[in-house]
């Protein structure tokens, strides 16, 4: 199996600030696949859901994991929302699922600097229902798939990256 820690979960849950801090910690690269998607796009996001729709999307989320598996070892990656669906998640990596309420996600980035930018940013979370639902939707999906399981709810980044290293080995 690869080197990789794959982080996955919902929106808003705090994957890239937790690649970040781990990108700070050791002075080390990590990988987000919604950048590599929008890199090689040429285009954010919102604007890929706009002009061309979801799935269209979910098969640039498929190349992208086409591309870890056979190019990327050693990294920590965060995952977008909906990554966790690709047809070879675990063989990218060590699947890691940061895992949160729907309530505790919705005010973390409700009340976090830029809240309006960081919902506006995200499609999926345009509609407080709608986002509901999906998580609801996803929440066992999510569980089947991960080898570890993190509650993150009130944990400070700087514990939630020891929990990682303590549970996986790079
Ligand atoms: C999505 C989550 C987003 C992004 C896209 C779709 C999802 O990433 O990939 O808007 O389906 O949950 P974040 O989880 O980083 O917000």
């Amino acid at each position: 199996m690869k080197n990789n820690i794959i982080l996955i979960g919902f929106m808003g849950v705090g994957k890239g600030t937790t690649a970040r801090a781990y990108s700070q910690k050791y002075g080390l690269f990590t990988i987000d696949t919604d950048d590599l998607i929008e890199s090689k796009e040429n285009r954010k996001i919102k604007t890929i859901f706009k002009e061309d729709g979801e799935k269209y999307f979910r098969n640039c989320e498929q190349q992208c994991a086409d591309w870890i598996e056979k190019c990327v070892i050693n990294s920590l990656i965060s995952c977008g929302g909906g990554f966790y669906n690709v047809s070879n998640l675990n063989r990218l990596g060590t699947v890691v699922l940061l895992d949160a309420s729907f309530d505790w996600i919705f005010h973390r980035l409700s009340t976090s600097e830029n809240a309006k930018a960081k919902l506006k940013k995200r499609p999926l979370f345009s509609e407080l229902e709608k986002a509901k639902a999906l998580y609801t939707q996803r929440e066992k999906s999510y569980k089947k798939v991960a080898d570890v399981i993190i509650d993150v709810e009130d944990k400070s980044i700087k514990n939630i990256i020891k929990e990682i290293e303590r549970r996986v080995s790079l």
